[in-house]
């Protein structure tokens, strides 16, 4: 095997295109991305976090377009020349694993405090401020992490508008501020920091403490007011905004030429196909490959929405048999992956071809596969942008150019543009599914039989888990046709039969997850369903493993 871990594709949702593309990479050799064109200066405000390598940078850029406000994650380093094209309104520094005195550590560029716009440090974010500033920093006597209160010094720091004079905040720092820089006042302080937030009249705030954490209850006020009261912000980060915006581009870049964009099912590639549809219509055809793999309905689904709601040039390929065939006697997980993208790319590119001339393909990447690709402070010696496994795919002959409308955005986000198109909630709400489909949740060989048999059970599972309304709030909730078969009592005969294990878990982003405690009147109800309904089932067992050490799928 070339790479054991490769096939444990972290994607976020769309993930069936990215893991075929991902797999015609290996094949056919990586293609470099092309670099998005900067905005014109003007057309967006934007704050600009610029990132230190904490663990919750992501989280500061989400929580800032969660107020409307436009954010882009940069690695600390990122040159001015970068940054200008985004219009910044403001700065954010990240926390960071750093400490300021150590050599060679990151710090804040010139641009920061030259161009004179406001800065909201946090945590190792702070401690860089204070320091370059001319204040003291410390290592911090007694470590604080953990929750807090926090005291404020005055009333009237914008920062801290309509909030109490003490609250609750989480802290995470060793470092403390021993003295402010000159201009500088103290603006809270907790019991272990006496100088919890320091800030001047320029709008360059430090504090101690994240804002960002969902443990500092308060937090999405204190970003409010910075990105508001402090940068002065119009809040136009909107999914309406969004649309008209790249609808524009798309129909700048693409012109008169052709695209093509890959349908899963998914809310990523259904996002992206129905934005670029509505930019330059039909000269976009969607191909939509059923490898026989998907869930029930599905096929039915996207050809409903798209061909027949949306009325979009869709070219369907009923691949079933071509996969089955490729699948037989096929039982290691890796194989099966391998064959299924293998004959996904042949059956992409026939289609292709049957459509002459063809410059853009259409991708669903989204902004964390983005920043994962792209240099993050402490790797500064790869900072050329890696190729994710769903932009670096394309097979080379086809010569495409990518047009990637979601590569700024958050899956939150996409979910509320699928929303503002009009795209019906079971599409924009789906649940993760894996490229290699239901292959991935029958161990051992796929073939109909058993493919009909998890359909069946799956579909209980999934029908059950609606109606008791866990659906959205569930990571992923769905039917394994395990590899056993046990003996059982069917009516008044010995049954020999199969074994379904059903899977409910939670999860931020499938790199780690939690089996989910579900109602047992719930597991009664899905097991009593599915030993009643599909056939050659016996046994049902829930699956109460968390990840690590289990993985979500089973194979
Ligand atoms: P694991 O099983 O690795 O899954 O915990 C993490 C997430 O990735 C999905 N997954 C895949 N997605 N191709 C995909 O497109 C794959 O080969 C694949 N394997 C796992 C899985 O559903 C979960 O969301």
């Amino acid at each position: 095997m070339k790479n054991e871990q490769s096939h444990r594709i972290p994607t976020t949702d769309d993930i069936e295109v990215s893991t075929y593309l991902g797999i015609a990479k290996e094949l056919h050799g990586e293609q470099a991305t092309p670099e998005p064109k900067p905005l014109p200066p003007g057309e967006r405000e934007t704050i600009v976090v610029i990132d230190f390598g904490s663990q919750y940078s992501m989280l500061i850029a989400r929580r800032i377009r969660e107020c409307h406000v436009y954010c882009e994650l940069v690695p600390w380093d990122t040159p001015w020349e970068k940054i200008a094209p985004l219009n910044p309104r403001g700065f954010v520094l990240s926390g960071g694993p750093a400490s300021v005195y150590n050599p060679d550590v990151p710090l804040a560029l010139p641009y920061i405090y030259d161009k004179h716009l406001p800065v909201m440090g946090i945590c190792y974010g702070t401690q860089v401020i204070i320091h370059q500033l001319g204040g003291q920093i410390s290592p911090g006597e007694k470590h604080e992490y953990g929750h807090a209160i926090l005291y404020l010094n005055t009333e009237d720091c914008p920062l801290f508008a309509s909030l109490p004079t003490s609250f609750p905040v989480w802290m995470s720092h060793g470092d403390q501020i021993l003295e402010t820089p000159p201009d500088f006042k103290t603006l809270a302080y907790t019991d272990n920091s006496p100088i919890a937030v320091a800030g001047n009249d320029e709008g360059i705030f430090g504090l101690q403490f994240h804002p960002e954490v969902v443990h500092t209850p308060v937090g999405k006020t204190i970003f409010q007011n910075f990105v508001y009261k402090v940068c002065g912000c119009q809040g136009n980060w909107t999914p309406a905004n969004f649309v008209a915006e790249s609808i524009e581009k798309i129909k700048k870049q693409v012109g008169k030429g052709k695209a093509i964009c890959a349908l899963s099912g998914g809310v990523d590639s259904a996002v992206t196909a129905t934005l670029v549809h509505q930019a330059i219509g039909n000269n976009l055809t969607c191909i939509f490959i059923n490898n026989g793999l998907l869930r029930r309905q599905e096929p039915e689904r996207v050809l409903n929405t798209f061909l027949s709601n949306l009325k979009m040039n869709v070219s369907y390929v009923d691949g079933s048999e071509r996969f089955l065939e490729r699948l037989k006697g096929v039982t290691n997980p890796e194989t099966k992956r391998h064959a299924i993208g293998e004959e996904f790319i042949k059956i992409f590119e026939e289609e292709a071809a049957k459509l002459g001339k063809v410059n853009f393909l259409a991708q669903g990447t989204l902004y964390p596969d983005v920043i994962e690709s792209s240099s993050a402070s402490e790797t500064k010696a790869s900072a050329t942008i890696k190729t994710h496994h769903n932009v670096g795919g394309l097979p080379a002959r086809m010569k495409l150019s990518l047009i990637e409308p979601l590569r700024y955005l958050f899956k939150d986000e996409v979910r509320e543009v699928g929303l503002a198109l009009g795209l019906p909630e079971d599409m924009t709400w789906r649940q993760p599914f894996p490229g290699p489909g239901l292959a991935i949740r029958i161990v051992g060989e796929v073939t109909r039989e058993r493919l009909e048999i998890l359909r069946a059970a799956d579909w209980i599972v999934m029908n059950e888990i609606k109606k008791a309304n866990l659906y959205r709030q569930l990571w992923q909730s769905f039917a394994v046709l395990t590899g056993i078969k046990s003996v059982g009592v069917t009516g008044d005969y010995r049954s020999y039969g199969y074994t379904i294990a059903i899977r409910a878990i939670n999860s931020n982003d499938a790199m780690t997850a939690e089996w989910a405690h579900l109602p047992y009147d719930l597991l009664a109800r899905m097991s009593d369903r599915i030993v009643n309904e599909v056939p050659n089932v016996n046994r049902v067992v829930y699956d109460i493993t968390s990840k690590p050490p289990a993985t979500i799928e089973w194979e």
